[in-house]
């Protein structure tokens, strides 16, 4: 199977300009003591991604874990091609997006990707229907059609009733999954989802991962962003992420697993 995501040598440093290129430096064992949410005193900056590099396969389903500061929302960020690297490659299909502007940013995340969020980002001044159809219609997907494939998503995430409704009129349960009916609407290649269970109950949570299981199945590559360790079991490989740099990289059923040393080094 062909990689989807390809990350080669990502690091990102915040409070610097992004487009300038950083080397990825290694941080000494004095640095490595002061765990996350280190500033550099001089430049201001945070080293938030330290030189990360790996592979994901189409139909892969992986998780992102790791504790809170340590670069998982700046790691699915750059997956999602929402924020630039400071250095290293990014590539979604086979196609590099350091040299693309903003529009082609845009188109390949419409094509390619669809997001889900702690916080749903629905619009507020749209129904659930306008939502889902929103990502369809930049696609060019004609009015009728839009339509057609808003309702069949909102049916198999158990919303076609509530399709009429403000995002406002939802639970927390039903606003995600109505994220997620609008994330998969255009049949993305890959669904990434940050902390998509974090504001839910254990219940709807549950019900979520069910989805995103679903999707999964049907041969969509999954990238979840969590610190739940209930959402991040049910992945086949668990990508975890401390300090900025891959602490470990474990496939389900893989005995060895491809452990990483505090050195940084791969222990196979
Ligand atoms: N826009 C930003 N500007 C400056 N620093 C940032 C910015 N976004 C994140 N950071 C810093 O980068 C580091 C990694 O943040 P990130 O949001 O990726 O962590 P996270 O693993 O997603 O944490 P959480 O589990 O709390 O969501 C943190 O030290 C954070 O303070
Ligand atoms: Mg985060």
């Amino acid at each position: 199977m062909e990689n989807v995501v390809v990350l080669e040598n990502v690091s990102k440093v915040y409070g610097i300009k992004s487009k300038t290129a950083l080397p990825a430096a290694e941080p000494s064992r004095k640095e490595r003591h002061f765990r996350s949410h280190r500033r550099d005193e001089n430049a201001q900056s945070v080293r938030a991604l330290r030189d990360i590099s790996f592979a994901i396969k189409r139909g892969e389903y992986v998780s992102i874990t790791g504790p809170s500061g340590s670069g998982k929302t700046t790691c699915m960020n750059m997956i999602g091609c929402l924020d630039r690297p400071s250095g290293g490659l990014v590539l979604i299909n086979g196609q590099s997006t350091v040299e693309m502007d903003e529009q082609a940013l845009a188109v390949l995340r419409n094509r390619t990707i669809g997001f889900v969020f702690q916080q749903y980002h629905l619009l507020p001044s749209m129904t659930v229907l306008e939502n889902v159809t929103l990502p369809l219609r930049y696609l060019g997907m004609e009015k009728g059609r839009r339509r057609e494939r808003a309702m069949e998503v909102l049916e198999r995430v158990s919303l076609a009733d509530k399709a009429r409704r403000y995002p406002n009129e939802l639970s927390g349960g039903q606003k995600q999954r109505a994220a997620i009916a609008r994330a998969v609407a255009t049949n993305p290649t890959i669904v990434l989802a940050d902390e998509p269970t974090g504001a839910l109950d254990s219940g709807s949570g549950a019900l979520v991962l069910d989805m995103f299981a679903d999707i999964n199945q049907s041969g969509t590559t999954v990238i979840l962003v969590t610190h739940d360790s209930a959402a991040a079991a049910q992945a086949r490989r668990r990508i975890n992420i401390i300090d900025g740099v891959i602490d470990s990289d474990i496939r389900s059923g893989d005995a060895t697993g491809r452990e990483r040393g505090p050195d940084g080094e791969r222990h196979d």
